[in-house]
């Protein structure tokens, strides 16, 4: 990982003038609007949203509002420069529809990493996880509870200076909005991977949630979707050997008896929240889970000994999303039938379980609203 240290130096601006937060309720509510029977990822947003500005060294009072338009110069820093990160995040409810959160912690740590490298404040705790709370339990009534289905919680801070020089703004916007949210993937995907287009490099930011790695994604994204992949498996920068991540997850294989993902080391993976815990339960479950680069060449080899059993991405929004094919050149790998795979399968449903309160929580992730 980077050494921070000099980056905390400079940015030395925790302070929060007033940890409360101001709460300004809806009149109008579109709750009516939402078929609940058929949800789908990201088309809709709950009532209200959480804002909090940051302006001469520190942080306002954080507030609750009704959802609506946001009005910025056109000459705001984030327009042009991408100074931005984000989050994702989810809530569900309980079996008696109490609404639970799912390791917010984890994805404020990680907010402020990006933060960081982005030369943007740390947003305080009492902000983004306490202003979470507040906003996901005035919205409640918006949490879907049937199966694959959740509140996706987007933190958003973005730099707001009106000023087109280059230069780390010093007024930012902290928002949260949330959207009740179906699978991300509704079907197991066919992966390209590639060997041209580049997302990471180490020294860059692909261990952030810079809003920047996901528009790089854009054009090689539409290519492969054109030629009818989903998503592309990206690689290494330097020799296009080592596989990385799928940009809207990190990515596992099932080889042989053991798990194997790609390792962080370098800053070129995204710290997934669900990675991680992917990695803590198959463990607990005796499973040996490495860490480790693997490269293309290892999986083709594996795929022809018949050792490639399983292959999945983990996120937050995709959950644990089987890959059907992956397709490096010409060799279209062809897994299995995702029915009969052990551990994508039991993970989905040892996640969902402890999700959805339906399973005791021994981890501390679950955190009640
Ligand atoms: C997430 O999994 O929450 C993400 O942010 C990935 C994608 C939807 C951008």
């Amino acid at each position: 990982m980077c050494d921070f240290d000099k980056i905390y130096e400079i940015h030395n601006f925790m302070s929060v003038s007033n940890p409360n937060i101001i709460i300004n309720k809806t009149t109008s509510s579109r709750i009516g609007q939402l078929d609940f029977s058929n949800i789908q990822f990201g088309k809709m947003y709950s009532d209200h949203m959480l804002c909090a500005y940051y302006e001469n060294g520190k942080w306002g009072t954080p507030e609750i509002m009704p959802f609506h338009n946001l009005s910025l110069s056109p000459a705001t820093t984030f327009f042009h420069y991408g100074q931005a990160v984000f989050e994702g995040v989810k809530a569900y409810k309980d079996p008696n529809g109490n609404p639970l959160i799912f390791r917010p912690e984890e994805n404020w740590k990680r907010m402020n990493r990006s933060a960081i490298r982005m030369a943007m404040p740390e947003v305080p705790r009492e902000i983004f996880v306490e202003g979470m709370r507040s906003l996901v339990d005035l919205d409640r009534d918006w949490i879907p509870s049937s199966n694959d289905t959740s509140l996706y919680i987007r933190p958003l801070l973005v730099a707001t200076d009106e000023f087109i020089g280059v230069r780390p703004a010093e007024k930012f916007l902290f928002f949260i909005i949330t959207s009740p949210a179906g699978p991300y993937y509704s079907h197991p995907v066919s992966i390209f991977v590639h060997d041209k287009y580049v997302r990471a490099f180490p020294g860059g930011v692909g261990y952030t949630k810079a809003a920047g790695n996901y528009g790089m994604s854009m054009y090689p994204t539409m290519m492969v979707k054109q030629m009818g992949y989903d998503q592309i498996l990206w690689t290494d920068g330097f020799e296009h050997k080592y596989v990385q991540e799928i940009g809207t997850m990190n990515v596992f294989f099932v080889i042989g008896d053991k798990a194997v993902t790609p390792d962080i080391a370098h800053d070129t993976i995204l710290e997934g929240v669900t990675r991680d815990s992917v990695i803590k339960l198959l463990r607990e479950k005796g499973m040996t889970v490495e860490e480790r680069p693997i490269s293309i060449d290892e999986l083709e080899a594996a795929h022809k000994a018949g050792q490639l059993k399983e292959a999945f991405g983990t996120g937050t929004a995709a959950s644990i999303a089987p890959i059907y094919a992956l397709t490096f050149h010409e060799d279209k790998m062809l897994l299995p039938p995702v029915e009969n795979w052990e551990t994508a399968n039991w993970l989905k449903q040892e996640l969902a379980d402890i999700r959805y309160g339906r399973k005791a929580d021994n981890h501390g992730w679950i955190y009640r609203v």
